[in-house]
C-alpha cells in the first residue's frame, strides 16, 4: 500500500515535471532554414575578446596559463598591432557592428597607473570602426584582469568593487561620446564557476561557497559600474552578457537527476536573472542590482545533460542523446535551444541582444549548419515579439579559447598562427550572404 502510494507520487512529479520542462527538439529536415525575416533595425555583429586575439598581455590569465602549465596565449592573434587589417575583415562580412572588450591589465597595469597610450590606441581603434559605419559594442571585462587586482583578491573581495568602477569610469569618461552599447562584465556565471569551482580559470579554486560569493560580487560590481556610469551618461545603454546554459535531465524518469538539473539550472542562471531583476540572489539582498540593465546580452551555446555524476571538467564529452550532434568543444549542437534561452532571459523585461552564439569546429563541417538553424530560430523568435536586437557571432576569427588553448576553433575567418594569416572560411562566406539577403 505505502508503495504504491510511493509509486504515484513519483509519476505523478516525474510527469509535472516533463510537461512542465520539454526538452524540445525539432525536425530539422522538414525545416527551410533559408526561409527567415529580419526586422530593419536588427543589427549583425561579431565578437571578440581582448585576451583571447591580442596577444602578448599580462593578466591574471597569462600567470594561470604558466602556473598551471596550459597552453600559453603568447602572441594570440596579435590582433594588438594587426588590428587595423582584422578590421578589413569585420568590414568584409558586411556587419553592422562589433563587439570588442578592453583588457584593463593594458589600461590600468599597476593600481592607479594609468597608460595613456593603450587608451589612445582604443579609442583609434573606436573611431576607425566608426569610420567604416561599423558601431562598437564595448565590454569591459571579459574574464581577464590585472595581476595586481587579482592578488588583492579581485572580485572575490567585494572591498575592490571600487577599484573596478574606477577603472569603468576612466574608459567611459574618454570612450562614451562615441561608444552607445556597453557590456559591464561577460558570464559572471561562467568567471566564478570555472574560477572557484571548477579550477579552470583563474584563480583556480574548488569551492561551493566561493563560487557563490564571487558570483555576488560580480552581479553587485555590474550594478555599481552601471550606476557610476549612467550617472556620467544617462542616455547610454548598459548590459552584462550573461551565458545561458540549459540543463536537462540525462534520464527523464530520474528524480534525482531532476534535482540536480534544478539545482544547477538556478546556480546557473536562475540566481542572476532573480539578482538583476529581483535584486536577490541566494537569499541575500544585493544592493542597487535590481533593474540595473537596458538590455541584456545573452550568450548562448548549447544544453547539458545532468546527473548528480555530472564530470566537473570541460576535458571530456559530456553525454548526448542519440540524434545530437557533438561539437570539437564536448557538447551538442543545440539550435532549438536558444528559444528556451530567450524565453528565460525575457524575464528580466528587457531589449536582447545575443552577444554570443557559435561553434568550435576545427574543419568548419558543422559550421554552416549551426550559423543556418540559430538564425532561423532567431527569426522565429522575433517574428513571435520577442524583443531581440542583434546578433553577434562568436567569433570573428580563430582564437585562444581560454583553458582549451588553441585546440578550439571558433572563428568565421581560420588563423594559421605560424603565419598570422586569416582566411575566410565557407561559414563566414555564408554570414555575409545571410546579412546581405536581410538589407
Ligand atoms: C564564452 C566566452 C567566450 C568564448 C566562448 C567560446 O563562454 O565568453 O570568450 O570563449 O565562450
Amino acid at each position: 500500500m505505502y508503495l504504491s502510494a510511493f509509486i504515484a507520487v513519483y509519476v505523478l512529479f516525474i510527469v509535472i515535471l516533463s510537461l512542465r520542462f520539454p526538452e524540445k527538439y525539432l525536425n530539422w529536415e522538414e525545416i527551410n532554414c533559408s526561409s527567415y525575416d529580419f526586422p530593419d533595425y536588427f543589427t549583425w555583429g561579431v565578437a571578440t575578446a581582448s585576451h583571447q586575439i591580442e596577444g602578448n598581455n599580462n593578466n591574471n590569465w597569462t600567470e594561470f596559463e604558466i602556473k598551471n602549465g596550459l597552453e600559453k596565449s603568447d602572441d594570440a592573434c596579435q590582433h594588438w598591432i594587426r588590428w587595423k587589417e582584422d578590421f578589413d575583415l569585420i568590414e568584409n562580412l558586411g556587419v553592422d557592428s562589433y563587439r570588442l572588450s578592453i583588457e584593463w591589465s593594458r589600461i590600468e597595469p599597476n593600481q592607479g597607473e594609468w597608460n595613456q597610450e593603450a587608451l589612445d590606441q582604443y579609442s583609434g581603434m573606436i573611431d576607425d570602426l566608426i569610420s567604416r559605419n561599423i558601431k562598437p559594442m564595448v565590454t569591459l571585462h571579459h574574464f581577464s584582469h590585472p595581476i595586481w587586482f587579482e592578488e588583492m583578491g579581485g572580485f572575490y573581495n567585494r572591498e575592490n568593487t571600487q577599484l573596478w568602477v574606477d577603472y569603468c569610469k576612466r574608459i567611459f569618461e574618454s570612450l562614451n561620446d562615441k561608444v552607445t552599447d556597453w557590456c559591464t562584465v561577460n558570464e559572471p556565471e561562467v568567471f566564478s564557476i570555472m574560477g572557484y569551482h571548477m579550477k579552470m580559470f583563474p584563480p583556480g579554486k574548488g569551492s561551493v561557497f566561493k563560487t557563490i560569493r564571487v558570483m555576488k560580487n560580480m552581479i553587485h560590481a555590474h550594478s555599481a559600474a552601471y550606476l557610476a556610469l549612467k550617472n556620467i551618461n544617462p542616455n547610454t545603454r548598459i548590459g552584462l552578457a550573461k551565458n545561458v546554459t540549459l540543463f536537462d535531465p540525462l534520464r527523464r524518469w530520474n528524480l534525482l537527476h531532476w534535482i540536480t538539473t534544478i539545482i544547477l539550472n538556478y546556480i546557473w542562471n536562475g540566481a542572476i536573472i532573480s539578482g538583476l531583476k529581483k535584486g536577490k540572489m541566494f537569499g541575500s539582498k544585493i544592493h542597487n542590482a535590481k533593474n540595473s540593465y537596458d538590455f541584456i546580452g545573452l550568450n548562448y551555446y548549447t544544453h547539458v545533460l545532468t546527473s548528480p555524476f555530472l564530470p566537473q571538467t570541460t576535458e571530456i564529452d559530456l553525454p548526448k542523446r542519440k540524434h545530437e550532434v557533438m561539437t570539437d568543444f564536448g557538447y551538442t549542437m543545440y539550435a532549438e535551444g536558444l528559444e528556451r534561452a530567450v524565453k528565460l532571459i525575457s524575464k528580466l523585461n528587457a531589449p536582447i541582444e545575443i552577444t554570443e552564439n557559435g561553434v568550435a569546429d576545427s574543419d568548419d563541417n558543422l559550421r554552416p549548419m549551426h550559423l543556418r538553424r540559430h538564425i532561423w530560430q532567431l527569426s522565429k523568435l522575433i517574428s513571435e515579439g520577442y524583443d531581440i536586437r542583434s546578433y553577434y557571432h562568436w567569433s570573428l576569427m580563430d582564437n585562444f579559447e581560454w583553458a582549451e588553448g588553441y585546440k578550439l576553433r571558433f572563428g568565421l575567418y581560420h588563423v594559421d598562427y605560424e603565419t598570422q594569416e586569416r582566411t575566410l572560411k565557407q561559414s563566414g562566406s555564408d554570414y555575409r550572404d545571410i546579412i546581405k539577403s536581410t538589407r
